[in-house]
């Protein structure tokens, strides 16, 4: 969900990358000085920066009700990104200049000392950093006429706290029964459906879970996959997180492997389908197809063709945001999934906001939570996120804080407004490093070493926290952002 939540909010993460390169003993800082160059001029873009990143926050928050303001921060991104570029590119010099110092016999290293007097890419550089010192200044000064107030600048500290993405691919493991509610309808609904042996004339019927992001969807089909009842019913079971590429080869693979079907890893989708046709024949199949977008008819029916061969009463189980998707699979039955009712979305809210104190011995933080929760319009996902959030900040001023933000009142269409808030109060430490995660494209799977490698190339954790390593930093973020429910560790795929 990174790109989703993290939208125009990378920039104040993006700062701190920043401020770090402008530092008194930075590469660039050292570079200017042995250069005899302005630095002052890297000192007025570091305050002028930290007053842009105070307003920031606000700015944030306030972009999608006020067109001036957000205007005003698209302008304010542009002049950043100019500026970063141009810091790369003497960082790049220095570091190269460096090398050579180090690699080059002394004469050359004279002629190169000589060179420095008449550099006119210093020049070019003193030039463009003041103009893109202009720029920003110019864009401070709008700061008050816009009204933007202070803030403490680049995210709210509200306290610190496998494979890791922005979004992993979904698992048949269910996370715990106890702490879903409101599904109880629902999956006896889907039980009975997948039950029934004579749904549709077909050998194969499809039944749709539809509904909008953080619903549920995938939630309800584990619930239904891991009861008892079906391993009874179906000989076969697998699972298979499909996400936005509707890859028919990559699938049907998946499924071979779930149902431990020895592949080479040469073979044709021709040679798959043989395979999968073969295994399938005569026995029962419960098929989940996790999180489907393509609603186009000829993957659909191309993905199907082996499962004809099945024994009459095999189901397919698709979840999707998306009602086409649906109607393409050909679905007997669509069951829409509906947001949690009051009382369901405050036992969600309870668990995660008081994890381990008693709700009713703080009965003016519940007051609050009630109002919070009714702002999540029963959103599962939203309710999670935000009880997560304010577990770790147990004081009534900042519940009143969120409960009054701006985000609230944020157009519903892309992204619940709950979830930007979410990310909005992350610290920036933990902000910085999931909006980095934007990067990935939605249910991409990285590994954690990899991941955290790439935090440490981007420069976004530092050393400077005890005598811990950069590992174990990284180590503790992903757990920061696990625990808020930003990133989940992928499991091993069960399967039958
Ligand atoms: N009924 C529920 N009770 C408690 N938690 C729930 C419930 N439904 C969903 N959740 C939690 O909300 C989060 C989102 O749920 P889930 O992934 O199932 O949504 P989804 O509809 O599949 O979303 P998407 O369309 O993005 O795939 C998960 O962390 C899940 O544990
Ligand atoms: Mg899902």
């Amino acid at each position: 969900m990174a790109a989703e939540v993290v939208g125009g909010a990378f920039l104040s993460a993006f700062l701190q990358v920043i401020f770090d390169r402008l530092g008194p003993t930075s590469t660039i800082y050292n570079y200017f000085r042995s250069r005899k160059l302005e630095d002052r001029l890297l000192e007025n873009l570091h305050i002028t920066l930290i007053s842009v990143n105070k307003v920031l926050d606000d700015a944030e928050a306030r972009q999608y009700t006020n067109s001036h303001v957000k205007e005003w921060l698209q302008k304010l991104k542009h002049a950043v990104y100019v500026a970063d570029d141009l810091l790369d590119k003497i960082a790049t010099k220095a570091t190269r200049l460096k090398i050579e110092a180090e690699t080059q016999p002394a004469t050359s290293k004279v002629r190169c000392f000589f060179n420095c007097f008449v550099n006119p890419f210093d020049k070019r550089m003193e030039a463009r950093i003041q103009e893109a010192l202009d720029v920003l200044e110019f864009l401070v000064k709008q700061k008050d006429a816009l009204g933007l107030k202070e803030g403490s600048g680049g995210g709210s500290e509200v306290g610190v706290g496998g494979k890791v993405s922005s979004r992993l691919p979904t698992t048949s493991l269910l996370p715990d029964e106890s702490g879903i509610y409101g599904r109880d309808g629902d999956k006896e609904k889907i039980i009975r459906l997948l039950l029934d042996e004579n749904l549709s004339r077909d050998p194969v019927s499809v039944i749709s879970v539809v509904g909008m992001g953080g619903l549920g969807k995938t939630t309800l089909a584990q619930l239904v996959y891991n009861d008892r009842r079906m391993k009874d019913q179906f000989q076969l079971k697998a699972w298979v997180c499909v996400s936005e590429e509707f890859d028919v080869f990559g699938i049907t693979k998946t499924i071979l492997s779930a149902l431990h079907c020895p592949i080479t890893g040469h073979e044709d989708l021709n040679q798959l389908q043989l395979k999968l046709q073969e295994k399938l024949t005569g026995k029962k199949l419960l098929l989940v197809l996790d999180d489907v977008w393509n609603d186009q008819k000829s993957d659909l029916e191309s993905l199907q063709v082996p499962f004809r061969s099945g024994a009459s009463g095999s189901k397919i189980l698709v979840t999707t945001r998306d009602k086409k998707v649906a109607s393409a699979m050909v679905s007997v039955e669509v069951h829409r999934i509906a947001l949690l009712n009051e009382e369901d979305g405050w036992k969600l809210f309870e668990e995660h906001a008081f994890k381990n104190n008693d709700a009713s011995s703080c009965s003016s933080l519940q007051a609050i939570g009630k109002k919070i929760v009714e702002k999540c319009d029963g959103l599962p996902l939203a309710i999670k996120s935000l009880g997560g959030l304010l577990q770790t900040k147990f004081s009534e001023k900042y519940w009143n804080e969120i409960l009054e933000s701006e985000i609230w009142k944020l157009p519903k269409s892309n992204i619940m407004p709950a979830l930007r808030l979410s990310y909005h109060y992350l610290p920036s430490h933990l902000k910085r490093c999931f909006a980095f995660c934007s990067i990935f494209p939605k249910d991409f799977e990285i590994d954690k070493v990899s991941l955290i490698q790439m935090w440490m190339a981007e420069d976004l954790i530092h050393c400077n926290q005890g005598n811990k390593s950069v590992g174990e930093l990284g180590n503790g973020i992903l757990d920061e952002l696990e625990s808020r429910s930003f990133v989940e560790k992928s499991e091993e795929i069960m399967t039958n």
